[in-house]
């Protein structure tokens, strides 16, 4: 695959940098930690990581709150750890992507400090959406929710008398909306991604993609949105046309670099309206969100894969594959809990990766991790004390070994880690899947090594097209025009696997040669 190309089959793996490895024992992870353990990332055969925020911040939101967007927080280490963990990720062949937060910042942004200071009718305030409430002091200028529950707006100065403007926040109210309208955002932002590509970062992450402009005179919306599917519920807060301006500019500036610098974009729209975010002079691609949010089921696995597919045939751009992140309950717990969930945790890792396309792991997801059920005095996320929803069971510290000494492996012995790790954590640690052939780790391993092979080979083509179909027998196949079949089994039953030779099973097949329930493969036809 060339160079320019690169992406288009690739596998990134995201990095949750407080969760994956802690070398300053501070009992929160780190660069040092993450330098400490790239030989294992590299192992697994990915070509690249994705680190959600290092950024200064205030870690409200786990760091997508930034009051710095051109440092990294002391928490995870510093710019020169910074470099030395791109020269040695580059090193390994492994591309590095950040994660940037264009939609909004953190009150601890000096900007926004400026902007309260400043006071109503400043040019200070018109970086952000500042405005007089027509309903008088105590009531928001318009009934928008925050994707994290309550109104989507907040006093500027509380309780004072000269100043009764409030701001917008679509998430909490430590993060308020930057105002895109005004051009010095605009500029901004290309200063931002100007100082990350110029250090050799190799991509971006945008964090709600979709987001940035809003509908002129911020009027009311006319169905009032639901916490979390705010969003995709808000249509005046989000998917606005101007917002494509953004990403043709962005993309200008990614192509000014050599190689080109990768723009992947968190755009939680149904397919049709993604896909508008990566025609050829945008982003070059998203997630796939109509699959990502998507329990065990056969009919709506095959509808978001034909829309998808539909999106892609419009765009060009293929789906960057994903199905768990650090905002989603992880899969094994989604698809049912238990070894069945276990099993069917594999069997969509397997499809994923025989998708075509690029796939977005998740970091534990190649250990089976599931879902963990944080302690209340313990759970860390904003969205739990203002929306009753916590994402905190996806972000868990990962086990590396057996002995639970340092949270199995993630810290240094006797230091808390930032969220407690569950008993029994480490019989699921990269140590115990080491070298055991029926491990989840060895089979991300293996798949990860087959898929690579088979894309050297030419047996898949990153120019492959999908066609879904979901079978009779329960079974969801989506046909590559290479002639690769990727099989599910999501019925209750055994299936027939397709004529061809089997690549692949993320479980051993019945006696008698057929797929198990719950299980997926890869098969290629004879010609
Ligand atoms: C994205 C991030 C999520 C964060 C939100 C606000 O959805 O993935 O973790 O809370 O944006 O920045």
């Amino acid at each position: 695959m060339s160079a320019a190309t690169w992406w288009r089959s690739a596998v990134i793996y995201e990095v949750y940098p407080r969760s994956f490895a802690d070398a300053s024992s501070d009992g929160v992870g780190d660069l040092s930690g993450l330098r400490q353990r790239l030989d294992y990332v590299a192992a697994l055969g990915v070509d690249g990581v994705w680190l959600t925020p290092i950024q200064r911040s205030p870690q409200v939101d786990q760091g997508y709150d930034i009051s710095d967007y051109r440092d990294v927080d002391p928490l995870f280490g510093d710019l020169d750890e910074l470099d030395a963990l791109l020269a040695e990720a580059h090193a390994r062949g492994l591309r590095v992507l950040l994660d940037i937060v264009p939609n909004h910042t953190s009150t601890q942004n000096p900007a926004f400090q400026a902007a309260l200071d400043a006071g109503p009718g400043s040019p200070e305030r018109d970086l952000f959406h500042f405005r007089d409430s027509p309903h008088g002091p105590n009531v928001p200028p318009n009934n928008w929710v925050s994707v994290f529950g309550g109104p989507a707006w907040h006093r500027a100065n509380p309780g004072s008398t000269t100043d009764q403007q409030w701001y917008l926040h679509l998430f909490s109210p430590a993060q308020p909306d930057w105002n895109w309208d005004n051009p010095a955002v605009t500029e901004h932002f290309d200063q931002i991604l100007r100082f990350w590509f110029d250090r050799s970062v190799d991509g971006m992450r945008i964090d709600v993609a979709h987001g940035l402009f809003k509908a002129p005179g911020l009027p009311d919306s006319p169905a009032v949105p639901t916490v979390i599917d705010g969003l995709r519920s808000n249509p005046l807060a989000m998917d606005q046309e101007a917002v494509h301006e953004v990403y043709r500019r962005w993309r200008k500036l990614a192509e000014e670099y050599d190689p080109p610098r990768l723009l992947v974009g968190e755009v939680n729209l149904e397919p049709d309206r993604a896909a508008r975010y990566t025609r050829p002079d945008e982003m070059h691609q998203c997630f796939a969100f109509a699959f990502a949010r998507l329990g065990w089921d056969a009919a709506a696995w095959v509808d978001a894969g034909h829309r998808l597919e539909q999106g892609r045939s419009e765009s060009g751009a293929e789906p960057g594959w994903a199905v768990e992140n650090h905002d989603l309950v992880r899969v094994v717990s989604r698809y049912g809990g238990g070894d069945r969930g276990v099993r069917r945790a594999r069997a969509a890792l397997v499809a994923l990766l025989g998708l075509p396309g690029a796939v977005y792991l998740y970091q534990g997801q190649e250990l089976g991790l599931p879902e963990v059920d944080v302690s209340l005095a313990k759970r860390a996320d904003p969205m739990w004390a203002s929306g009753g929803v916590s994402r905190d069971g996806a972000r868990i510290p990962l086990p590396w070994t057996v002995s639970t000494s340092g949270a199995h492996g993630f810290t240094t012995d006797g230091v808390e880690p930032w969220l407690p790790v569950p008993e029994g954590w480490g019989e699921l640690s990269v140590e115990r899947q080491n070298g055991d052939p029926s491990s989840s780790l060895t089979l991300t391993r293996h798949a990860l090594a087959l898929r690579k092979e088979l894309y050297g080979s030419g047996v898949l083509s990153a120019h492959d097209k999908g066609a879904w179909e979901h079978r009779p027998d329960g079974s969801v196949v989506c046909s590559r025009t290479s002639g690769v079949q990727v099989m599910v089994a999501m019925g209750d039953q055994p299936v027939a696997l397709p004529d061809g030779e089997l690549l692949l099973a993320s479980a051993p097949l019945t006696t008698d040669g057929h797929l198990p329930p719950d299980t997926a493969a890869w098969v290629r036809s004879r010609d």
